[in-house]
């Protein structure tokens, strides 16, 4: 039994693959975070609705149906919003206690990270104990293109 657990959301497949990569590298159990109503397939009209995140409203999640008081190791990935975590993640966090656990968090980017890490250090109880800036490129057709190192991706790992 693994005491390591990956969370993460992703809206474009980013925040997925490296979420992935860890569970293998940890052997850990995953668990995607999904909004209860899907966001549009339409990247260019999410940003515009997002803008500047002025959707005051909360993003209803799918209830969670995992034990999380049998991990005492999280890994908390997801993309920036308008340089904010996403609504998704934001709503996980505010739902769960996550107190007493040790945390490592990233934040999937284009560039602009904003005040993700600020997020995570309001919404999440627990221990954090790395943070990684995941930067993707922002070049339209290459927006999957990591360009973070697995260096740094391993080094992150390890400070769990
Ligand atoms: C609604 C929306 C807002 C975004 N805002 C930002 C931003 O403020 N800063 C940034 O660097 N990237 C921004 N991006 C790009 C994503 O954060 C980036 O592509 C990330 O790697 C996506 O992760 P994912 O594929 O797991 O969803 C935005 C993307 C979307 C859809």
């Amino acid at each position: 039994m693994t005491d390591t657990l990956v969370i993460y959301y992703s809206f474009s497949g980013n925040s997925k693959k490296v979420a992935e990569y860890v569970k293998n590298k940890l052997n850990a159990e995953i668990l995607e975070l999904e909004p209860m109503v899907p966001f549009s397939n339409d990247y260019d009209q999410v940003v515009d609705e997002w803008q500047n995140n002025n959707i005051k409203r909360d993003v209803e999640i799918k209830p969670i149906n995992i034990d999380l008081s049998k991990y005492s190791k999280i890994v908390l990935i997801t993309g920036t919003w308008w340089y904010g975590i996403t609504p998704v993640m934001k709503k996980f966090l505010k739902e769960n206690d996550l107190a007493g656990k040790d945390i490592i968090v990233a934040a999937s980017n284009a560039g602009w990270i904003g005040h993700c890490f600020k997020d995570y250090e309001a919404f999440v109880k627990g221990n954090i104990k790395g943070k990684l800036n995941l930067l993707f490129s922002a070049n339209e057709g290459e927006r999957d293109k990591m360009l973070t190192s697995k260096v740094e991706l391993d080094n992150w790992i390890k400070q769990l």
